[in-house]
């Protein structure tokens, strides 16, 4: 018998029960193999494929030039580092707003490409709300994401708080009230005041997750890079830097850079 027990992956009934118990949820991003084992070593519950992959790592300047290729690819790479975290995919721009056929096309092939165990979409319009219906009927579970919704950032007017005006909180509440008869598992909350999470994430039973959305939420989400400092051209003011990651690598860089040109790397113990 082999020695070497799997742990148990985390499931949709775990993050459910966490946070009926009150337990906070964590959700980090990772991209590929190499930070997804990392980051599910450090124990979170939910690692999140995002299309802000697009921004961090493919350089572009919004999401909306990600594409479902761009998806799966880093989907099935973090699949294979993620042992034990629930492993959600984000459905890309224009990819479940043609219809049904089309989001159960799009979502079935990152289900079955990436070994996801959910994936996640944006908004709560009319063409939102039937891609999370048709997806749940399916058996795809998603998570929903309102607030500043990254794929609508030119209609939105930018990278900008929403929900400020007084008739935003009744707005967002029923967005997620709509998300959560719809089957929606989790809600992502984005850029919104802290009283307005707080009063949508009392008022839906599915967890919320905020991201520059205050402490009301049942978790938190960041970024990676930016939780690393790794994306350090990027401070919003709702960011926490846990490491320097960007001085240390270019520190390191630079160190061997000058090992080489100075003849001091390889040393006669690096050789064979
Ligand atoms: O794409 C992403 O990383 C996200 C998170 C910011 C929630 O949607």
């Amino acid at each position: 018998m082999s020695a070497h027990v799997e742990e148990r992956r985390v499931t949709l009934r775990d993050i459910a029960r966490k946070a009926e118990g009150g337990e906070r949820i964590v959700v980090v991003t990772a991209y590929d193999a190499l930070f997804g084992r990392l980051v599910d070593e450090a124990g979170v519950d939910i690692v999140l494929v995002g299309d802000s992959l697009g921004n961090v790592v493919a350089g572009f300047e919004t999401t909306l030039s990600v594409t479902m290729d761009h998806m799966v690819y880093h989907g099935a790479a973090t699949r294979r580092g993620v042992r034990r975290a629930l492993l959600v995919v984000d459905m890309p721009f224009l990819t479940w707003q043609a219809g049904e056929a089309q989001a159960l096309d799009n979502a079935g092939r990152i289900m079955r490409e990436t070994g996801a165990s959910a994936v996640k979409l944006e908004g709560a319009g009319e063409e939102s709300l039937r891609a999370v219906r048709a997806l749940v009927r399916a058996g795809i579970p998603v998570m929903a994401h309102i607030g500043f919704t990254p794929q609508s950032v030119h209609a939105l007017g930018g990278f900008r708080v929403q929900g400020r005006e007084a008739e935003a909180t009744p707005r967002l509440v029923e967005e997620a009230r709509l998300l959560e008869a719809a089957g929606a598992f989790a809600i992502v909350l984005e850029l919104m005041p802290a009283a307005v999470a707080r009063a949508v994430s009392e008022a839906v039973t599915v967890p919320t997750i905020g991201i520059g959305a205050g402490a009301g939420c049942d978790g938190q989400v960041l970024v990676l890079p930016d939780l690393l400092g790794l994306n350090d051209a990027f401070s919003p003011k709702f960011l926490k830097r846990y490491a320097s990651l960007a001085d240390d690598v270019r520190g390191a860089v630079r160190a061997f850079a000058d090992d080489v040109r100075e003849g001091r790397y390889p040393a006669p113990e690096h050789e064979f």
